[in-house]
């Protein structure tokens, strides 16, 4: 059940959209079954786990901005953007060596990171193979993005380039990691439905937009939460920037000599990372960070402006104000 909801919804197109999440719901774990009961295992593992469906619930929102599209290609569409983003997590936890995701053990901890790589590939294969049933631009989108996806996270690995500015970098980076794939969301919604090419232009602004605010929510709740279903503090741990982390290595405040020297460096030792944690949540970087986030969000909404007024738009509304409600 995805717990990104959108308040406010007319029962009728709450229901609609519940119908078809649960009808992606049944098909995922049969798209990602293998030929054998241990990848069948493997690959169901993180799908099993759960998670949010965000990015199939913007599939299926923007789907229905005109009172409804063909529900095969709906839940096609779904299905390729929640496959592809599994299968990015399954990379991302062994090159972040994370230990938890969606409150379970993460793959690579329980399988090792050779089984996790190659299950993760397994996965965007799967993705390619229902992808191909839905046309070329939809082949070709999906491609682009998983192409922009991985180039952010190479970036993210590689660090700025010499003069580069880091907040610059951070912010392109997480535009390709996570945007990419919540625009290319909100376009499959578009595309399904037959929106004219202003309206998926437009839900492809939105995506990108929103899907910032989501990685940057994200990051936040890494310093902030104890209930992400993640390890607090892996950013730190791995001496991945974030935005307050950013925003307080730009400063010169002597009071915060220790933390810019935490924060600048992958924390190996537990009691760094609790020093690390208990400072940036006691910061006002997090409150800086978090405006930057409300502004952000204002100009995603912004984007919806030549969406068709209804429920749908509405839907895509409200669910821009739950990602920033998620960290605040
Ligand atoms: C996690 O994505 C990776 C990011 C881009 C932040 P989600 O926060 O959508 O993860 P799940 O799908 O709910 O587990
Ligand atoms: C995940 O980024 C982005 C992708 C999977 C492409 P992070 O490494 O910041 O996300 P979490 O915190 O592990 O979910
Ligand atoms: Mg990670
Ligand atoms: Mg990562």
């Amino acid at each position: 059940m995805p717990s990104i909801t959108y308040p406010g919804a007319d029962p009728a197109f709450e229901a609609a959209v519940r119908e078809r999440l649960d009808a992606v719901e049944r098909v995922l774990a049969e798209a990602a079954r293998g030929d054998s009961a241990y990848v069948t295992d493997v690959a169901g593992h993180l799908l099993a786990a759960g998670g949010k469906r965000f990015r199939p619930m913007l599939v299926v929102l923007a789907s229905q901005l005109y009172g409804g599209a063909d529900p095969d290609r709906v839940e096609k569409a779904a299905i390729v953007v929640e496959l592809t983003h599994v299968a990015s997590l399954y990379h991302d936890d062994v090159m972040d060596e994370a230990d938890r995701r969606r409150g379970v053990a993460s793959a690579n901890r329980l399988y090792g990171n050779e089984v996790a790589i190659l299950v993760g590939d397994y996965l965007f294969a799967r993705a390619s193979s229902t992808v191909a049933k839905l046309g070329p631009e939809y082949v070709e989108l999906q491609a682009d993005t998983f192409a922009r996806l991985v180039q952010g996270q190479i970036a993210e690995t590689r660090g700025p380039e010499p003069g580069e500015d880091p907040l610059g970098h951070y912010l392109a980076v997480i535009a390709d990691k996570t945007g990419s794939l919540i625009a290319a969301s909100a376009m499959f919604g578009g595309m399904v439905a037959e929106a004219p090419a202003d309206v998926v232009q437009a839900l492809a602004l939105f995506g990108e937009e929103i899907g910032v605010v989501f990685q940057l929510s994200d990051d936040l709740l890494d310093i902030a939460s104890d209930t992400s279903g993640k390890t607090p503090g892996t950013d730190l741990r791995e001496g991945v920037p974030t935005l307050p982390t950013l925003m307080l290595l730009a400063g010169d405040d002597p009071a915060d000599a220790r933390l810019r020297d935490l924060v600048s460096r992958p924390l190996a030792d537990d009691a760094e990372v609790a020093e690390a944690l208990a400072g940036l949540r006691a910061h006002p970087v997090m409150a800086a960070a978090r405006a930057e986030i409300e502004r952000r969000a204002a100009v995603a909404r912004q984007h919806l402006a030549p969406l068709p007024e209804g429920p749908a738009k509405a839907a895509l509304r409200a669910l821009a104000d739950t990602v920033v409600e998620r960290s605040a």
